[in-house]
This record gives structure tokens, C-alpha cells and sequence, in this order.
């Protein structure tokens, strides 16, 4: 592979907290090893659109505590396809980006590995996205924030759930998967938990609420995953009614407000490692392959795998939400 002189750098799919310390530290680690750094804006449409920008040192100072990204994001449904790879790809080349880092989702890296296989541009990928969804890796980028400010906001919602001896189905992001709802179900003391993962609807609900009451609780919080096969909250709240006509039932859907905030710590350093991890990948040869977390190791996961398998839920996590209601 020809050696790399000048890599490009973009964000990808729904923004998360982390990114821009990524962006930082790919942006470092690059000038650091003799790079120059090209920061692609709006995700894969600033790709086609030639919408480049340089990053110098002091470009990404003062970004590490800021939530959102600096280069902004898109979901492009162009880059699907061929003709807009193909200005992808001209652009690149005009620009003389010979590697690129694509830090984002799943679906960002479905377009990283469709074009590396077309075209002769190495991509790597950083995970970043708050669901904490993307097989091959412990953890991407935003969800620990994500997952904490659910907690402060569940917490809050309790004062007043408790207040009013009311129940509440409060609804968490995760489009295809339970990870926030099931942490922060956990770390909330939530009487049940509701996620794709796990089939029927209401599941051991009623059971479950039985003995909450049993320990005297004043009132009563399900968490619901928006992705749930059988809708959102208010969706599985209005069909649940029937069966509660003792409780006094609200809805609170958190929304995007998951998204924003100050990056946690955790996320600002495990962002600043990826980033410096998948610049190193470049300067290896690497191509087609997402750094990640295991064990809090570094490793190199394929594309195809990432995108591909499936990141199930913590089994022992699951089997806990019944011990700790008993
Ligand atoms: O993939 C991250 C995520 O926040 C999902 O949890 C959520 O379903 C989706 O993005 C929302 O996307 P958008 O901001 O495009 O509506």
C-alpha cells in the first residue's frame, strides 16, 4: 500500500457525546506521526459534496468537553449509492486523502466497507454511537454518557412518580437494542424493564409490580426501549391500562436529549484511545476494520463482522432484574 501522507476524518449516523475527543485525537495523532489532517463535514455528504475543511493542532482545541461534533453529521442516503461513491472517490482523490476514518454506527460502517471494496481507499472505523449496539466491541463512544444522563433524569422522574403514587413508563433511545434501557433500568431500581431482546409483551409485568407493591413502593417505573417490537412507551402504555386501572399511569419519552451533554470522562478517554488507535491502524495498513474495546484492549474487528453479527445483552445482567425485584 502506498505510503499515507494525508488522512480525512468524518462523523457519521446520529451524533454521540466522545465524538469530538476523537476527532481530537485522531486529528493529534496524525500531525503527531508527520499526517496532515482533513476534516470531512456532514458525515459521507461532505464526501460527495467535496465539503473539506484542514485540521490543524489548535483546530480541536477546546472541543474535548463539548458534546455533539465539530464536523457535523448526516445520515446519507446518496453515499447508498454507486454513482455517489463515485464522487466520493473523486473527491478524495482530488484532495489527495489516501486513508480515511469514519467515526460513527453500524450503518456508517456498512458504507465504509462497500467502498473499500469498490475503490482503492483504506477506511477505518470508530464506534460511535450511543446505543452501544455494534458488535466486536465492549463499548462505542456516548454511550456511558447517554446511560447517565437516563439515570439523572429516571431519578428525577422517581420524586415525583413517588410523589403522586404513580406509574410511569418512561421510554429510552435504542433503536434495535436494549443496552441503555437495560443499564439504566438497573442502575435506577426500575420495576421492569422493556427491550427488543426480550419477546412478549408486558412480560412478568404485573408480577413484577406485585412485588414492588409487596415492598411497600410508593411508586412504580418501566422502562421501555423505543425500539420495542410492540411499540413505544405510549404505545404499550395505553395497551397495559386495563390491566392497571388501580395506578395513576404517565408517560415520559426522553428523546434526544440523550444525545447532547458534556462528554462523561469515560467517554473523553476511551474516545482519545480509539481515535490514536485507529490512526495507527492507518499507518498499519489496516483497511475495512473498526477499532474497539474489549477487556479494555484495543483490537481490530473487520467490518463485515461489525456490521454484521449481532451484540446480544448481558445474560447476567438480565437475570439480576428478577433477583433484585424479588
Ligand atoms: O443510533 C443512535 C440513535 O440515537 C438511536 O438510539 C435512535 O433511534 C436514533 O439514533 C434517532 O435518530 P435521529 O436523530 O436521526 O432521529
Amino acid at each position: 500500500m502506498a505510503k499515507i501522507k494525508r488522512i480525512g476524518v468524518l462523523t457519521s449516523g446520529g451524533d454521540a457525546p466522545g465524538m469530538n475527543a476523537a476527532i481530537r485525537a485522531v486529528t493529534r495523532t496524525a500531525i503527531y506521526n508527520g499526517l496532515e489532517v482533513i476534516g470531512i463535514r456532514h458525515g459521507y455528504l461532505g464526501m460527495i459534496n467535496a465539503n473539506f475543511k484542514p485540521l490543524k493542532a489548535h483546530n480541536v482545541s477546546d472541543t474535548i468537553q463539548r458534546g455533539g461534533t465539530i464536523l457535523k453529521t448526516a445520515r446519507c442516503e446518496e453515499f447508498k449509492t454507486v454513482e455517489g461513491r463515485r464522487m466520493a472517490y473523486e473527491n478524495l482523490r482530488a484532495a489527495e486523502i489516501d486513508g480515511v476514518i469514519v467515526i460513527g454506527g453500524d450503518g456508517s460502517f456498512t458504507g465504509a466497507r462497500i467502498f473499500d471494496e469498490e475503490y482503492n481507499i483504506p477506511f477505518v472505523g470508530v464506534p460511535g454511537t450511543i446505543d452501544n449496539d455494534i458488535y466486536g466491541t465492549d463499548y462505542t463512544i456516548g454511550y456511558d454518557t447517554a446511560l447517565n444522563t437516563v439515570v439523572q433524569c429516571v431519578d428525577k422522574i422517581r420524586d415525583t412518580a413517588s410523589a403522586h403514587n404513580r406509574m410511569f413508563f418512561v421510554e429510552v433511545m435504542g433503536a434495535e437494542a436494549g443496552h441503555i434501557a437495560l443499564f439504566s433500568g438497573i442502575a435506577t431500581g426500575a420495576e421492569a424493564i422493556i427491550m427488543p431482546e426480550i419477546k412478549g409483551e408486558g412480560r412478568d409485568l404485573k408480577k413484577m409490580i406485585e412485588n414492588g407493591n409487596k415492598r411497600k413502593k410508593s411508586s412504580n417505573i418501566i422502562i421501555v426501549a423505543e425500539g420495542d417490537e410492540e411499540g413505544g412507551a405510549m404505545a404499550i402504555a395505553e395497551r397495559l391500562k386495563p390491566e392497571f386501572t388501580d395506578y395513576d399511569i404517565r408517560v415520559s419519552i426522553l428523546g434526544h436529549l440523550q444525545r447532547g451533554g458534556s462528554p462523561s470522562a469515560l467517554d473523553r478517554v476511551n474516545a482519545s484511545r480509539l481515535g490514536n488507535a485507529a490512526v495507527e491502524a492507518l499507518l498499519d495498513d489496516q483497511k475495512s476494520v473498526m477499532v474497539g474495546l474489549q477487556n479494555d484492549v484495543v483490537v481490530l474487528v473487520p467490518f463485515r463482522k461489525a456490521v454484521k453479527l449481532h451484540k446480544g445483552l448481558n445474560q447476567h445482567l438480565i437475570d439480576l432484574i428478577d433477583v433484585l425485584n424479588v
